[in-house]
């Protein structure tokens, strides 16, 4: 899979796509991840990108022409399955959402920031609106971050059977149950002892209700909704 991210603050994704899982699905070539910073595709001399709202009111608004430019430059060389924008009044992430992108050839990701982007660009490029959840941040960035991660870890061959995606809180609207590791007793706290029983189907049961108990006390949402 290939996703391309715009954004005016590249350095603010060096850091998350450079460790770990998202780092060995790059490595792996299972996932091409691209940053592009949108002042690249500025025209004027002071490389800006933004500029004040028509009908006035504070705060600046990411102007139509280097965005433009830079979705057109993206699209010449690849066919995007959707068009992403980061912002907090679009459809709130879930895993169903996830899953359904991770089965993507092309992504390409815009991060908003300041006051929005000129509503043009969300007319007539944008397919696809996407937020992370019900509080502000003060730009895209972080929550392109969380999209991609989300997405990147589902693309086959990117988790190994230790990680495997399938046994996820969320995978089956479901958290997941309590993990120990030794000591089995530490301060006099033990370990359940089902779990050292070696009686697998009992520890598969009890796994079960125990990510039952968790959901229903405290994620009630998830087992009367299908997100
Ligand atoms: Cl996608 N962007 C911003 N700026 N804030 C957010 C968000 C996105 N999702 C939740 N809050």
């Amino acid at each position: 899979m290939r996703i391309d991210i715009i954004t005016v603050l590249p350095k603010l994704l060096d850091g998350p796509f450079s460790e770990s899982i998202m780092k060995r699905a790059q490595t792996k070539g299972l996932a091409e991840i691209n940053v592009h910073n949108l002042r690249d595709y500025s025209t004027n001399k002071h490389k800006n990108v933004d500029d004040a709202q028509y009908g006035g009111g504070a705060g600046m608004v990411m102007s139509i022409e280097p965005i433009v430019a830079c979705i057109e430059a993206l699209k010449e060389k690849t066919a995007y399955d959707e068009i992403i924008f980061m912002t907090p009044d679009g459809e709130v992430l879930n895993q169903a959402m996830s899953n359904t992108l991770s089965l993507s050839k092309n992504l390409l990701i815009l991060c908003g920031h300041y006051k929005g982007i000129d509503e043009r660009i969300r007319e007539h490029f944008i397919t696809r609106e996407i937020s992370i959840g019900s509080y502000v941040l003060s730009g895209g960035e972080l929550a392109a971050a969380v999209l991609t991660d989300s997405i990147v870890r589902l693309i086959p061959g990117v988790l190994n059977d230790e990680t495997s995606a399938l046994s996820d809180s969320f995978q089956d609207n479901l958290l997941s149950p309590p993990v120990y590791t030794r000591p089995s007793e530490f301060r006099g706290w033990k370990v359940p002892d089902i779990l050292l029983s070696g009686n697998f189907n009992d520890i598969d049961n009890w796994r079960m209700d125990k990510a039952i108990e968790r959901t229903k006390e405290r994620r009630p949402d998830l087992l009367d909704s299908d997100s």
